[in-house]
Order: C-alpha cells, then structure tokens, then sequence
C-alpha cells in the first residue's frame, strides 16, 4: 500500500511523477471500495482542521466526507478564530499542531500554508491558494482517466483555455509537465502562465516527454485535443474591477459549441474545477453576461449541460483523490 507518511501536500511540484501516479491508484481502489461497500478505516479516531479563509463547497465537502468514509473527526474553521487578526500563523500552527493529526488550509498566502506545515508538525493540505490548486488537479487526472478508455496520462491532449495564470491553470500545467501530457493553454497577452513557472517546467516536461504549449490561437491549441477544460476569469480575492478587462480580453476564449467543433474530435469532453458563472443567476455573473451581451461567460450553457461535459464526475472525484492524499499521509 503506498503511503508518504507525514508529508504535507502543498504544491505538485513537490512531488514526483511516481507518487502522483500512486496517489490516482490509490484514489481509485478507494473509490471502488466504497462503492462496493468494504471500504477500510485507515483514518480511525485521527482529528482533523479545516481552516477555510476563502469560500467552498466541493473541497470542504470532499476534506468533510472523506475524513468520515474513514472515520476520522473534522473541525471547520472559517472566521472566529484568531488566525490572522490576533494571532500569527506561527503560533496558530503550534496549537493546532498539538490537538489535531492533520491540517487543511484554504486561504489567500501560499506562504502560510507552508508555515502551518513548518510549525504545525502534522500533514498540511493546501485546499486553494492565490497560487496553487494541487488537490483539484488529483481530481482532474483521476476524471480523464476515467474518461479515457485505458490509455495512460501521457497519451492525452489537453487544452486549458481562458485565465492561464490562475491556480488552476499554474497546477495544471505542472502536473502535466510532470505526466507526460500534451498540453496546450489558450489565453491573452497578459495571461499566460508567468515566463518564471514555463522555465520551472521546461525540465520537468523533458523527462517526461511532456509537450508544454502556449498559445494565444484557439484554434492552434484546440485541434485534436481530447479535453477542454476552463475556469472563472476572475477568481476569489481578485477585485471586481477586474471583470471589464477581463470578458473583453477572454471572451475569445468562451467554450463554445463552436470551439468544441474545433478541435475536430465528436467526443471532446468539457471539464470545469466549479463554481462556474454559466448559471449564475443571483449574482454578478449574470449582470456581467448581460452587460456583454453574452450568454453565459467563461463556457456556455449548452456545452455546461451537453453529453460532453463531466464536470460532475470531477466534482465528485475531489472526495476521492482528497481521501487518498490524507491517507497516504496520515493513514500509517
Ligand atoms: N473546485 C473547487 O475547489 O470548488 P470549491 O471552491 O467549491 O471548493
Ligand atoms: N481559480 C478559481 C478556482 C476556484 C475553485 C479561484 O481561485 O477562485
């Protein structure tokens, strides 16, 4: 049984090919366990932190269910307590460290998580920073697999379309530049990933055959690619003074019946990590749609809701790719 005893799970790049491929298989038998009903307690009597500085439904649900599945306690902690305002992340990792057997963070500064996981002495788990989404991408990888008759990662064509130098996009092409995968980013001048990130990259798509592009043409990036996958275009913590920009520069970019048309493949599946604007009825994603007369924003309804979208089994994967990475390092 594969195990990372005590590690923290901050950011793919600290992790080899290797381990993340075990991390998927891990994610897999768990999930097959617990559909055939004899799924086994690794997590017995363990007490976990969640501490969420930013909003959540799947990752606080996926840390909630999975920590249950294996019979492990939560604590949430979202505003009220001292982190942040009356107390350093320092001090907070101390205590935290003392009472719980493993800490998840969500939040604004990569910078403290990685102190949660200096101070703390148990496994931190980063469940979104401004920079990094590495448990999503667990998810992402396992949903292809899925999704892709039997062939292995670095058989597949992705293409991540939109804000390119987001979280999700950053994870993504590290852990495609890790696992072989052809990957392509359509974005804007202005948003592609950053020349630092592609240079860290470089390497590691050489050693595993990985094929990094970046492209500002759509249709360069699309063709005969096995999956499309977006994000929002102005993400949680960015001000929303950003938007005007951002839909004039991106809207090239929507997901599309057209774009899937494309990429010249008739089963082209759509992935989205969620919350995504499309449906956004309450809120400022429909002023927006409509002040750009758009309909929808970043993908349109039709794709959301078409036989090509699986952006449900990748939300439902979050609980099982979430399992195994606490497992791994916290299940002895
Ligand atoms: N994909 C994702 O992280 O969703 P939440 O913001 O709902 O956790
Ligand atoms: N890039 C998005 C991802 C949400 C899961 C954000 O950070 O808001």
């Amino acid at each position: 049984d594969f195990r990372l005893p005590n590690h923290s799970f901050l950011k793919l790049l600290d992790f080899a090919a290797e381990d993340i491929s075990a991390l998927l298989d891990l994610s897999a038998q768990l999930k097959q366990a617990k559909q055939n009903g004899n799924e086994p307690r690794f997590l017995q009597g363990r007490n976990i932190a969640l501490i969420f500085e930013k909003a959540s439904t799947r990752t606080r649900c996926a840390f909630e269910v999975a920590s249950f599945d294996q019979g492990a306690n939560v604590t949430y902690i979202s505003g009220g307590s001292q982190m942040g305002s009356k107390e350093s992340v320092k001090d907070t990792a101390r205590v935290l460290g003392r009472m719980y057997d493993g800490i998840e963070f969500r939040g604004h500064s990569q910078q403290h998580v990685e102190e949660l996981a200096e101070y703390s002495g148990v496994p931190v788990w980063n469940g979104l920073t401004d920079e990094w989404h590495p448990t999503q991408v667990l998810a992402d990888f396992l949903t292809m697999l899925e999704h892709g008759n039997n062939r292995p990662l670095n058989e597949f064509k992705l293409c991540y379309v939109g804000d390119g130098r987001n979280n999700v996009a950053h994870s993504l092409l590290v852990g495609c530049a890790k696992m072989g995968v052809d990957f392509r980013i359509a974005a804007p001048e202005g948003y592609t990933p950053t020349p630092e990130l592609l240079a860290l990259c470089q390497p590691l798509a050489e050693k595993s055959g990985a094929k990094i592009t970046v492209t500002q043409s759509v249709e360069e990036a699309v063709a005969g690619c096995d999956f499309i996958y977006t994000d929002v275009w102005v993400s949680m913590g960015e001000p929303i003074e950003a938007w005007d920009e951002r839909v004039r520069l991106m809207k090239p970019y929507q997901v599309n019946t057209s774009m899937l048309e494309k990429t010249g493949n008739q089963n082209v599946r759509f992935l989205h990590c969620l919350p995504a604007f499309h449906n956004d009825e309450t809120s400022i994603g429909q002023e927006i749609a409509s002040k750009y007369d758009m309909s929808g924003l970043e993908v349109t309804e039709d794709v959301f809701e078409s036989k090509h979208s699986i952006v449900f089994d990748q939300a439902e994967n979050r609980m099982h790719t979430i399992k195994a990475v606490m497992v791994a390092t916290l299940g002895g």
